[in-house]
């Protein structure tokens, strides 16, 4: 195995997973392999709520999908995350950041660079755009087998203070752990982050998972195994580019960027 080929195997899934509940033995064994992960003296501040109960699930595909629908058509979503939609392979060259738009409707298709554009909100909403993102999102979610919590102890997680960075440190760290294992399981996994952009959708959240005051809710993802053949939303995307080496990484000081091969 090349030294590299876990960490570029390591992918998020945009699309649907299998209709087949995750085995007990793959949770458990995802929520050690989180157990794994270092942090500031073995604090292990991550606490994770695995949601299988599909009424829960359902409810939190709702939020996941009504607060798309909302951030699209109200504008915030392209507003804070123009920077990085490409368009083309020749954009994605240049800089190899970001996500490449590479699957649209054909109605969209000849409004492509537009579409993130201030002007274009109103097109996007006569195109149904807004609602296509959310219902796809929802059934995506919905149709996870197993959703994924994730939240910190607020005896470490202290915003502001330098256990709060660690502890974040920390369940970043526990995150990749999972997110690699399941690659070695035939799963796949996605954030499901558009409900922390909606103050409203992220306190629902909380209710329906019951967090204590002691608990801080930190992210959600949909997880499940990944079908042989891989069908793509309406409107989707990649984004498995990377920087070159000269782009992040310097040599000695901030001055000199590390060469290229
Ligand atoms: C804080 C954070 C939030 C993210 N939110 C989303 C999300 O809402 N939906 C999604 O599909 N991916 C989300 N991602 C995943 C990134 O889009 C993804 O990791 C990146 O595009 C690289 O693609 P890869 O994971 O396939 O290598 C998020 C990642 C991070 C670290």
């Amino acid at each position: 195995m090349s030294p590299l080929s876990r960490s570029i195997t390591r992918k998020t899934t945009n699309g649907p997973f299998l209709d087949k509940p995750v085995s007990r033995e793959h949770q458990h064994l995802l929520m050690e392999a989180a157990s794994r992960a270092p942090s500031h003296f073995n604090s292990q501040p991550w606490r994770f709520v695995l949601i299988e109960d599909k009424a829960k699930r359902e409810r939190i595909a709702e939020l996941g999908g009504s607060s798309m629908e909302r951030l699209i058509a109200e504008g915030k979503f392209f507003e804070r995350y123009r920077p990085y939609f490409r368009f083309s392979e020749q954009e994605m060259q240049e800089r190899r950041d970001g996500i490449l738009i590479d699957q649209l409707p054909g109605p969209l298709r000849p409004f492509t660079r537009q579409i993130t554009s201030p002007g274009a909100l109103g097109l996007l909403r006569a195109l149904g755009v807004p609602k296509v993102l959310g219902e796809d999102n929802r059934k995506l979610i919905a149709g996870s087998p197993l959703l994924l919590a994730a939240l910190l102890d607020k005896t470490e997680y202290r915003p502001g203070e330098l256990s709060g960075f660690y502890s974040i440190l920390g369940l970043g760290m526990a995150i990749e752990n999972i997110w690699l294992t399941t690659v070695e399981l035939g799963m796949g996994i996605q954030f499901v982050s558009t409900p922390m952009e909606i103050p409203e959708a992220w306190e629902e959240i909380k209710r329906i998972l019951e967090v204590p005051d002691e608990l801080e809710l930190m992210a959600v993802y949909r997880l499940g195994y990944v079908p042989p053949e891989k069908p793509r939303p309406r409107i989707d995307w990649r984004s498995d580019h990377r920087k070159r080496i000269s782009q992040y990484v310097f040599r000695d000081s901030c001055r000199t960027p590390e060469r290229d091969d």
